[in-house]
């Protein structure tokens, strides 16, 4: 690998090509971009083709053992590259780095770099100082306090901008690793997410999701969640606010007036239910009950009655019982959530859940997830049914995959719609009037007559 090239102007020349691929959640997609610009700023530029790649990152997950295998097996496919090019930089990032530093080191030798979410900074000194030398970097050291406040992200062309406005999570689910992969959470300041945000804009993004692991316990000595929320919608070019993910225990009705008041934050909360039962939810540490839950979507309801709400939901914990589980269906039927993530429990080693006795077989958790999925599928399209005939603000995101003539957008809620192309433009947000609901998708007309509009609404 060559050094840094200046050309007459001063200008980094590229010196070589990145490859990253991120597995995992949102927050891995926006560390993945933070990692991207600092590469971009050493002088290295993207490819699509791992063949191509000087350095190749993968900006792992190690939520459920199915993300770690799925990692497993894609380093083991990768290994060919190293072979062919010995001087390739291969690096494993993010939370499995920190979770299976040993276990890597010594089942995947080919692997260089090991870093944990905490230590990115490190990349470019360890790039420089390799030098095209092989050897071991491994550093999964957490912080108090890192959240690459100054650093601004490389983002895809897109509509959508993530941004990470807190690290880590002190809330210690039993049954979730993240705290410790994490680390304890931080909260980055208002005037450095409001920058980003800015910078987001000035690139032609239009929607911005703000993220955290717990995003609504955001606090610094500015203010907390809603206020930050506030302040986003205020910045001018922001079409869109979404947030992810909330934890209900830090739901309150200043956020859900913050959300009523500006046109531009969607209403739409992703709302994590988990399990139904309250001794399942106690175990879970959750901190809130059955009822509790149901009262925040009601109050929810009451502030922002077409507010769509999606959801996570665990089957198998250990020692859940059938009737439990039913609770949980209860409590689906009762709510009729938009949209839910389901999975089966996963034991992580390490947290609290792992060390309960009573783990539920592999046969039964899969039954409990085949109801849940048939459950919520009736939700969804009841849910989505629920929009026939009424006009929703639709943002236009790309051409359909279906035909050239038509657009693909999402509501507020986060649906997609399909409709005809009428002059509109990319990121415009344009009335749809819904004539119908299949699978997963909305299908619409374009209304021009804003007083047709109030009149159908
Ligand atoms: N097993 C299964 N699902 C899990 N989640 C977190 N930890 C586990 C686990 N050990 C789910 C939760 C969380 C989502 C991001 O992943 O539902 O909200
Ligand atoms: Fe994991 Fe619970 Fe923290 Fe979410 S709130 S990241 S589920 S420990």
């Amino acid at each position: 690998m060559t050094m840094y090239n200046l050309n007459n102007n001063n200008n980094l020349q590229e010196i070589g090509k990145y490859f990253i691929e991120t597995f995992g959640c949102q927050m891995n997609v926006a560390d993945s971009e933070l990692v991207a610009g600092m590469l971009q700023e050493c002088g290295y530029s993207e490819t699509e083709d791992l063949d191509q790649a000087d350095i190749l990152f993968m900006n792992t997950c190690a939520i459920r053992e199915k993300a770690e295998e799925t990692v497993h097996n894609r380093l083991d496919s990768i290994q060919h590259l190293k072979k062919r090019n010995p001087q390739m930089l291969i690096g494993v990032l993010g939370c499995m780095a920190q979770n299976l530093k040993d276990n890597l080191l010594e089942t995947k030798p080919f692997v260089d770099i090991i870093l944990g979410p905490d230590s990115y900074r490190r990349i470019p000194g360890i790039i420089k100082s390799r030098n095209g030398q092989n050897g071991h970097e491994v550093d999964t050291r957490l912080s108090k306090f890192e959240v690459y406040e100054d650093l601004l992200p490389s983002r895809h062309e897109g509509v959508n901008a993530w941004v990470s406005i807190s690290r880590g999570c002190d809330k210690f689910c039993t049954f979730c690793i993240v705290p410790f992969t994490r680390g304890r959470e931080r909260s980055r300041s208002f005037e450095s997410i409001i920058d980003e945000v800015k910078d987001a804009v000035s690139n032609g993004f239009t929607e911005i999701t703000l993220l955290g692991q717990n995003v609504n316990s955001f606090r610094t000595e500015n203010g907390k969640f809603p206020h930050l929320l506030k302040q986003v919608a205020g910045v001018s070019g922001v079409k869109r606010i979404r947030y992810m993910s909330p934890h209900p225990q830090d739901m309150d009705e200043h956020l859900l007036q913050v959300m009523c008041d500006h046109e531009n934050i969607c209403n739409y909360i992703h709302l994590p239910l988990q399990a139904g039962s309250d001794r399942i939810l106690k175990r879970m540490n959750r901190t809130y009950s059955q009822n509790e839950f149901l009262e925040l979507v009601d109050t929810i309801r009451r502030y922002m009655p077409d507010c769509s709400i999606s959801t996570d939901i665990i089957v198998g914990f250990p020692g859940e019982t059938n009737a439990e589980f039913e609770e949980t269906l209860e409590v689906m039927n009762r709510v009729v959530f938009d949209r839910s993530f389901m999975f089966k429990y996963s034991s992580r080693p390490g947290t609290k859940a792992a060390e309960y006795t009573d783990q539920i077989d592999e046969v039964i958790k899969q039954e409990r997830l085949e109801r849940l999925i048939a459950l919520q599928q009736s939700h969804t399209l009841k849910a989505n049914q629920r929009h026939i005939g009424k006009v929703l603000k639709v943002m236009v995101e790309k051409e359909s995959k279906k035909s050239p003539t038509q657009w693909t957008g999402r509501t507020e809620g986060n649906m997609g719609v399909i409709f005809d192309k009428n002059g509109e433009h990319l990121k415009d947000i344009v009335d749809i009037l819904i004539q119908n609901a299949q699978g997963v998708s909305l299908f619409g007309n374009r209304v021009l007559d804003k007083e047709l509009v109030d009149e159908i609404n």
